[in-house]
């Protein structure tokens, strides 16, 4: 099932003799159960795709469509209301908050849903026993390895069972064990779940985890087999 499509997308950044065109007529189609690699090197244009298909950002020209709604169309509000429920990022800098623990740093999008706190723990105790966190469940962020935050910052973005996950170079600060492991854990939850998920990075040892590579490269967006 198609989840997302841009059609003729372009973005530009700055003013006058400044003005820089990041994207340049991006058409993409992605689709559920697909682990997607966003590739290409760096000021390509990653991040700038990522940040409009995450919604946080305006394209300039074209259209894009998630799940079914014209983003294009939906007023600020809107949008947060849609990424809140449709959507789970894990960004290179975690934005684990330092005074909560791992548990309640894991339920924070439950919270801000305005789900009851005693359920959400209970998920939250679930999906952290489940990525092998279960001891460090009222540790503070900063006593984690950084493999275990990342392993954190997973499962806030899985908690809201998000239809679309993205993450911008998600493995950049692990060793080769814990990014194998990561993308391992993103890969089987979203097969499972039957996720869209666009992973941003530059790091070839998890390209064997895409199911798609897109290349991009100066804005210009090109499958890898075509
Ligand atoms: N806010 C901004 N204002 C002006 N130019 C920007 C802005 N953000 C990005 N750019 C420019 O747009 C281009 C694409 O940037 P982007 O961050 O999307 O690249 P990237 O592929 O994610 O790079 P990296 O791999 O280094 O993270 C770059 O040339 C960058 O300098
Ligand atoms: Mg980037």
């Amino acid at each position: 099932m198609m989840t997302i499509e841009c059609k003729g997308i372009s973005k530009y950044y700055g003013k006058g003799e400044n003005r820089f065109q990041a994207l340049k007529d991006v058409n993409l189609k992605l689709f559920a159960g697909q682990l997607t690699l966003l590739v290409g090197p760096s000021g390509s244009g990653k991040t700038t795709l990522l940040s409009i298909l995450h919604t946080i950002l305006t394209p300039d020209e074209g259209d894009l469509f998630i799940l079914g709604h014209h983003v294009s169309e939906m007023n600020e509000k809107e949008k947060a209301q849609f990424r809140s429920e449709n959507m789970g990022v894990i960004f290179q800098a975690l934005y684990l908050i330092p005074s909560l623990s791992v548990l309640e740093n894991t339920i924070l999008p439950l919270i801000i849903k305005k789900e009851h706190e005693e359920g959400a723990k209970k998920k939250g105790i679930e999906i952290l026993k489940k990525l092998n966190l279960g001891k460090k469940i009222y540790s503070a962020p900063k006593e984690l390895s950084r493999g275990q935050q990342q392993r954190v910052a997973i499962a806030r973005a899985l908690i809201t069972d998000p239809k679309i996950i993205m993450c911008d170079e998600p493995t950049s600060a692990l060793d080769e064990k814990a990014g194998l492991e990561f993308m391992t854990i993103l890969r089987d939850h979203a097969l499972q779940s039957n996720q869209t998920v666009v992973v941003v990075t530059h790091d070839h040892r998890i390209f064997p985890f895409g199911d798609r590579i897109i290349n991009i490269n100066d804005g210009l967006v090109k499958e890898n087999n075509e």
